[in-house]
C-alpha cells in the first residue's frame, strides 16, 4: 500500500500554516538532499548529534516509505531546512485475541527551538489524524517523549513498559531448564535468522507493531549510527528440534574499577517460546564478568523475577507509559479486536475533536467478538453503560488498562451502577500489553 505517500497534504493544516508565513508540505524521499536537510531536522529537533553521512544513506534507504512531512519557513535564512517534521507509516499493530488492524504510525514530531509554540505541531498533528482518517485507518499510535503533548489530541496511553536491573551475583537461576541451545551469530545473520522469529511473537503480543525496514535493521545497529553496531553482541537461541526460537542483542559496559563487575544491557530480547525464554534469560544471567544485566523497556510483568532464587535480586524501575493509542473509528477499532468475556456495553464516547464521538452498542458474542452500532435511546437492559472521552477509551482498548481506575480517578462515568467492573470482565487481558521498541 502506497497511498499514503500520495495521498495530498492536509488542506486545513496547510492553510492555517500559510496563514501564519508557513509552508506545510510533503518531502519526496527520493530527493536525497531535501531527504537529508528533513532528517537533519528530525535530530535536530531531539537534540541528538548531526547524522553522519553514513546515517544518513542509511536512514534515507530505510525510512524512504514513510509519509515525510515538513513545514518550510521561506523567511527563515537557511529556508530549505524544515522548521518542523514530523513522519507516519500504516502499521499493523496487534490486538487483544491475536488479531490485527492497521494504526497510524506517527513520529519524529519535531519543532525547531525557533518556532515553538505557535501552533505548528498541533497543526501537524491534526493533519496526521485527518489523513489516517482519509485512508481509512482507525487507530493512531505513537510512543512519546514527555506525557503532557498528546491528551489534547485524544491520545491515551494504552500499553506500559519497565526498566529492569538484576544483580546477577545475588540472582541463581531457578527456572526451568531450556531444552536447546544458545549460538553466537554475526549481526547480520542474527537480523536475517530473526525474522520469522518475530513475526510469530508479534501476532502474540497485544501492543506489538510490525518491524521492518528501518525498525527492524535498527535492533541490529545495522542502520542508524554505525557507531553502534560495534559494541553488540546477537545470539539466537534454537530448540531441542534445531528451530530457532529466539534471540538477544546486548552490549557491556566496562566499570572504571572493577573489571569483573560489568553491566550487560539488553538491548533487545524476542523469544517465540517459553522454553527459549528460559534459555535466554538463564545465558545472559550466567555470563562471567558481569554483575549486572539491565534490561530497558522490558515488560511490567516479566516472568524471570519468578525464575530467580532471589526475587530481589530483580529490580524494577520507571515503569511508564509506552505506547499511546488515538482511536479514530470506534466501530472499526472495537470490531478488530478479541474480548475476553461475553457482554453488552453502551459507550458514551466525546471526542472534542470531532473524530470518534458518539453513542455506540458493543455487543461480544461468546466466542469474543464484537458488532458495534450506533446507539439510538436507552442502553438495553442489563447492558454496561459507561461515559468516557476517545482518550479514556483509547487506553482502555488493548486490555492493558483498567475501567475501574479509571472510574475511581474520576475519567470514566458509571452510567449504571458496576459498569466499570464489567467492561474490565469484558475488555482486559491476562498478560498486560506492551511495545518492544521505540517509534
Ligand atoms: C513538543 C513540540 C513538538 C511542540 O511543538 P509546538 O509547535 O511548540 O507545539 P504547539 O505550539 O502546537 O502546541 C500545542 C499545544 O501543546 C502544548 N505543548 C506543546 N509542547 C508541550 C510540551 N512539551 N509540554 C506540554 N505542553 C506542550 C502547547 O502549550 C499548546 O497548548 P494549547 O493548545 O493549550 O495552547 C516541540 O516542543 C518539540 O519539538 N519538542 C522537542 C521534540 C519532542 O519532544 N517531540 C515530541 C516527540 S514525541
Amino acid at each position: 500500500m502506497t497511498e499514503h505517500l500520495t495521498l495530498p497534504i492536509d488542506d486545513e493544516s496547510a492553510e492555517r500554516m500559510r496563514a501564519g508565513g508557513l509552508r506545510l508540505g510533503l518531502v519526496d524521499t527520493s530527493d536525497v538532499g531535501a531527504f537529508g536537510q528533513w532528517l537533519e531536522a528530525d535530530s535536530r529537533g531531539f537534540h541528538q548529534p548531526r547524522p553522519s553521512a553514513e546515517s544518513l544513506t542509511a536512514q534515507v534507504r530505510g525510512l524512504a516509505d514513510r509519509r515525510t512531512t515538513g513545514v518550510y519557513d521561506d523567511s527563515a535564512a537557511d529556508s530549505a531546512s524544515p522548521v518542523a517534521t514530523v513522519s507516519s507509516w500504516p502499521a499493523r499493530l496487534t490486538l487483544p485475541g491475536g488479531t490485527d488492524t492497521a494504526a497510524w504510525a506517527i513520529s519524529a514530531v519535531t519543532v525547531a527551538s525557533t518556532h515553538r509554540r505557535r501552533g505548528i505541531a498541533s497543526a501537524m498533528l491534526t493533519a496526521e489524524l485527518r489523513t489516517a482518517q482519509r485512508l481509512g485507518v482507525a487507530v493512531a499510535i505513537l510512543t512519546v517523549s514527555e506525557a503532557t503533548i498528546y491528551g489534547r489530541f485524544g491520545f491515551a496511553p494504552a500499553a506500559f513498559a519497565a526498566d529492569w536491573t538484576i544483580d546477577t551475583r545475588k540472582a541463581k537461576w531457578a527456572g526451568p531448564a531450556a531444552s536447546g541451545r544458545v549460538h553466537m551469530l554475526p549481526l547480520e545473520r542474527a537480523r536475517d535468522d530473526g525474522r520469522a522469529i518475530i513475526e510469530r511473537i508479534r501476532s502474540a503480543t497485544p501492543g506489538e507493531i510490525d518491524l521492518r525496514g528501518h525498525l527492524w535493521e535498527r535492533l541490529f545497529g545495522l542502520s542508524g549510527d554505525p557507531d553502534r553496531a560495534k559494541t553488540l553482541r546477537a545470539v539466537r537461541y534454537d530448540d531441542a528440534d534445531g528451530v530457532p526460537q529466539g534471540f538477544a542483542v546486548y552490549s557491556f559496559k566496562q566499570p572504571s574499577e572493577d573489571f569483573s563487575a560489568q553491566a550487560l544491557n539488553l538491548e533487545y530480547l524476542a523469544t517465540a517460546t517459553d522454553d527459549a525464554y528460559a534459555g535466554l534469560w538463564r545465558y545472559l544471567l550466567e555470563i562471567d564478568l558481569v554483575s549486572t544485566v539491565t534490561a530497558p523497556l522490558r515488560r511490567v510483568d516479566e516472568p524471570v523475577v519468578w525464575q530467580l532464587t532471589d526475587v530481589r535480586s530483580a529490580k524494577k524501575a520507571d515503569e511508564q507509559d509506552h505506547l499511546w493509542t488515538r482511536i479514530l473509528d470506534v466501530k472499526a477499532a472495537l470490531e478488530a479486536r478479541r474480548y475476553r468475556a461475553p457482554g453488552a456495553i453502551a459507550l458514551e464516547v466525546s471526542d472534542p475533536l470531532g473524530f470518534a464521538g458518539g453513542r455506540f452498542l458493543l455487543d461480544v458474542s461468546a466466542s469474543g467478538t464484537a458488532v458495534v452500532s450506533p446507539l439510538d435511546g436507552e442502553a438495553p437492559h442489563g447492558a454496561a453503560a459507561v461515559a468516557l472521552g476517545v482518550g479514556e477509551l483509547s487506553a482502555l482498548y488493548l486490555g492493558g488498562v483498567s475501567a475501574a481506575v479509571l472510574a475511581r480517578a474520576g475519567r470514566i462515568t458509571e452510567l449504571r451502577a458496576g459498569s466499570a467492573d464489567a467492561v474490565d470482565a469484558v475488555f482486559r487481558t491476562a498478560v498486560a500489553p506492551w511495545l518492544s521498541i521505540w517509534f
